[in-house]
């Protein structure tokens, strides 16, 4: 499928999303809005991509996106605000529950909706030159693809509330400390070291990968009680596996599992 916007490369069993409007520091358009949610559900509905990497590409100033395209959000009416809003956390929604693990190789800004979208990804792996923030109040708005929900989760409600009222920047080594992103690199090595936590993944099962990403992602927004049998019911689901079956056996004859996704 052709892009303009972005593009998506095949490795194996990895896809390699970037985003590819440099000239704007890859400002989310609605078109790229719509290309980046059509090459997620082309990644989902493919069983031969079992993981995904999402990041800016390697532009001359790199950069992973700095935020909605501001030249659109500034013509908006409040119905086309509202659809926007819907195709951007649509988007994030397609990648949060992909079924397959997204890592979010962030190679410089994310600002705006390019932390809402890094936020939507399972892993966040960051370069020391990267910028990460939520800068929406400075320009009269608000977040508006989910950063207002999902940085509380992650980081905490008070962390995020600062980081939501004033729109400061983060450098990367403290948005390590409070946990916005998992890991940081020298930007030579992001890239490498994403494949590396990709290959690690591809590793392992499948359905397994899928199903515990499941269980932590839909138990967030259950009781105690009611998440953990939901957590029960894939235990119990995944025993139904063929690949099951090949991980305990692989382990018992001291050898590599090799996982069929069935
Ligand atoms: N929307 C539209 N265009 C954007 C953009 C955005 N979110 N972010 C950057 N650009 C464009 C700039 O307009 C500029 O285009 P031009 O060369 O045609 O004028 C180009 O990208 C380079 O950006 P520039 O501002 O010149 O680079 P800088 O190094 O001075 O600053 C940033 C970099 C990221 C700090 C600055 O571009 C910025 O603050 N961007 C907006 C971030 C933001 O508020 N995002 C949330 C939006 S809701």
């Amino acid at each position: 499928m052709a892009y303009e916007n972005i593009t998506v490369e095949t490795e194996g069993a990895l896809a390699v999303v970037s985003v590819a409007r440099p000239s704007k520091l890859n400002a989310l358009n609605d078109a790229t809005l719509v290309e980046l949610t059509r090459a997620f559900g082309e990644i989902r509905d493919d069983d031969a991509i079992q993981c995904v990497i999402l990041t800016g590409g390697e532009a001359k100033r790199p950069a992973f996106v700095a935020g909605a395209d501001i030249a659109e959000l500034a013509e908006q009416d409040p119905m086309q605000a509202k659809k926007r809003s819907h195709l951007g956390q649509g988007l994030c929604d397609r990648i949060e529950n992909l079924g397959k693990p997204v890592i979010a190789a962030v190679n410089g800004f994310a600002l705006g909706g390019g932390l809402e979208l890094a936020l939507a990804c399972h892993i966040r792996l960051a370069s020391t030159d990267a910028r990460l923030g939520l800068p929406e109040v400075g320009l009269g708005i608000i977040p508006g693809y989910g950063g207002t929900q999902r940085l509380p989760r992650l980081v905490g409600i008070g962390r995020a509330l600062e980081l939501i009222a004033s729109g400061r920047h983060l450098k990367a080594d403290e948005a390590e400390r409070i946990g916005l992103v998992n890991h940081v690199y020298e930007p030579g090595e992001l890239m490498e070291k994403a494949r590396a936590l990709a290959g690690q993944i591809l590793k392992n099962g499948p359905i397994a990968v899928r199903f515990a990403l499941e269980s932590a992602l839909q138990g967030r927004s259950l009781p105690m009680g009611e998440a953990l049998d939901y957590e029960a019911n894939l235990f119990g689901l995944i025993s139904s596996t063929a690949d099951m079956r090949e991980g305990m056996k692989a382990f018992l004859e001291k050898r590599a599992a090799e996982f069929k996704n069935k």
